[in-house]
């Protein structure tokens, strides 16, 4: 299902949204409301901001698959399908007929914290930062769009740190500075799940346009218009634009950030000076906290299916993919079928080599649900003999925020395999299915 905007998707959660009344405060309260809720909980919308009168920040949108699988209007055990066929649908962006995300114009302001509600997450966090903020600009030699999520501080005035480890807009940067001039941004918050999902499809350096990706996505193409101060095209519908420039030969300290690995990290990074913010009446800042299930939903899906899409086309029997929650996408496990071990070492490479923040994965059969991490850890207990198993990787390409790799650029990679032999050892233990049945339905009365 195609939502024109974040608002609509909102609207349509009915009792799957909380709406937070009690006032909480953008400094830590928010981001602990977030970083608190279980897996599975509704998406929250805090309508009384300490400080914003009016203002409304939203989060936990992408908790749990169950709600991103509403999102795309099909049931969690499709949607990875769902996602890799209607990405396969490239559907150009159009330009828009009416520009909402304009309704409201701040050029040239000198802050930005009292325009927005702009969240900090954890206690020794430098200052607030952006966490969903897609950006977007052209790259300076080939005119290729980019579009991806970079944390940025609020450095006091109307700068930002940008953290750019990653192309295509860190290449793009650079192809700027080699000529020495500013590279225009546009940073978009508050988008419907479709488009914020793309932004952060991995797509490598001769990848599809991220524009067309969403409107694969959505099945309805994605509407831009112009910025107003920057050559860069927006998301008509966002909630809130934010335009600029990427200084050329400017870099300074960024951070402490509280990161998705769960470690703070600080970095010296470009800054970007801002040069308008636009939104929409009664616009809501989209939060997201480091950490959570929200970035683990994001990651599991833009990056996980994107590669379990890729190594079924490389090697039979892959059944399924997981980036386990909490590890920034740095770990997977992998459900197979009937493929042999030597073809399952070579699984391994293939996936610790495609995807290249991805520092360890497992493989195991599918009888194990890749998404318990007990039955990860008992087909590593029991099918995996550490010496006959093991694949590592050295020398590969060590990922900045990864603290294991901290001070070199270079790391290494492992793989396990969990699979299980054919004999009468691997008999794994069954209950009758009436049995369970009767268990189940005495479960069901216990939680109601
Ligand atoms: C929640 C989240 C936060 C991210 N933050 C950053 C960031 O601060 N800096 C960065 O370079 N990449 C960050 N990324 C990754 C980029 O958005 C990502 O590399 C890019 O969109 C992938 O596209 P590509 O294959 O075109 O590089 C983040 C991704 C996610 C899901």
């Amino acid at each position: 299902m195609a939502y024109p905007d974040l608002r609509s998707f909102l609207a349509d959660l009915g009792d799957d949204l909380l709406h937070v009344r009690d006032e909480f405060d953008p400094k830590f309260e928010i981001a602990a409301v977030l970083r608190s809720l279980p897996a599975d909980a509704p998406a929250a919308l805090f309508e009384n901001v300490r400080g914003y009168p009016g203002a409304r920040v939203a989060g936990n949108l992408f908790g749990g698959r169950r709600r991103v699988a509403r999102a795309f209007g099909t049931t969690e055990e499709r949607l990875a399908q769902t996602w890799l066929d209607n990405k396969q649908r490239a559907i150009p962006p159009v330009a828009a007929k009416s520009i909402p995300v304009q309704e409201v114009v701040h050029r040239a302001p000198d802050e930005l914290l009292p325009l927005l509600p702009i969240l900090t997450h954890h206690e020794k966090d430098g200052a607030p930062f952006i966490t969903t903020g897609v950006v977007l600009c052209t790259d300076p030699v080939t005119g290729r769009r980019g579009m991806g999520i970079h944390r940025m501080m609020i450095k006091g005035g109307n700068r930002l740190g940008i953290l750019l480890a990653n192309p295509p807009l860190s290449q793009f940067h650079a192809n700027a500075e080699a000529k020495g001039e500013a590279l225009d941004v546009a940073i978009a918050l508050g988008l419907e799940p479709a488009t914020l999902l793309a932004s952060v499809v991995r797509s490598g350096p001769l990848g599809p346009d991220k524009m067309a990706v969403a409107g694969g996505l959505r099945g309805d193409p994605v509407e831009l218009a112009r910025a107003l101060t920057v050559n860069v095209e927006v998301p008509a519908r966002a909630e809130i634009v934010i335009e600029g420039r990427i200084l050329p030969g400017v870099r300074e300290p960024e951070g402490p950030f509280g990161e998705n690995t769960g470690y703070y990290f600080s970095n010296v990074s470009p800054v970007v000076e801002v040069t308008s913010v636009t939104h929409r009446d009664n616009f809501i800042y989209p939060g997201l906290c480091p950490w959570s299930g929200d970035v683990d939903t994001l990651l599991s899906l833009a990056a996980g299916t994107e590669l379990l899409g890729q190594l079924q086309t490389m090697v039979a029997g892959v059944v399924d993919l997981d980036l386990t929650g909490g590890t920034a996408g740095f770990s997977a496990a992998i459900a197979v079928r009937n493929c042999p071990r030597h073809e399952v070492r070579r699984l391994v490479m293939l996936a610790l080599n495609l995807d290249k923040r991805l520092k360890t994965v497992t493989v195991v059969d599918d009888d194990v649900n890749i998404r318990d991490p007990r039955e990860v850890a008992w087909a590593m207990a029991t099918r995996y003999l550490p010496e006959r198993d093991t694949v590592i990787i050295g020398g590969a390409e060590g990922y900045v925020i990864d603290p294991s790799s901290a001070g070199s650029s270079v790391g290494s990679k492992a793989g396990f395999v969990a699979t299980r032999g054919a004999g009468p050892e691997f008999d794994r233990v069954t209950l009758p299915a009436a049995a369970l049945a009767k268990a189940q339905a005495l479960l069901a009365t216990l939680r109601n």
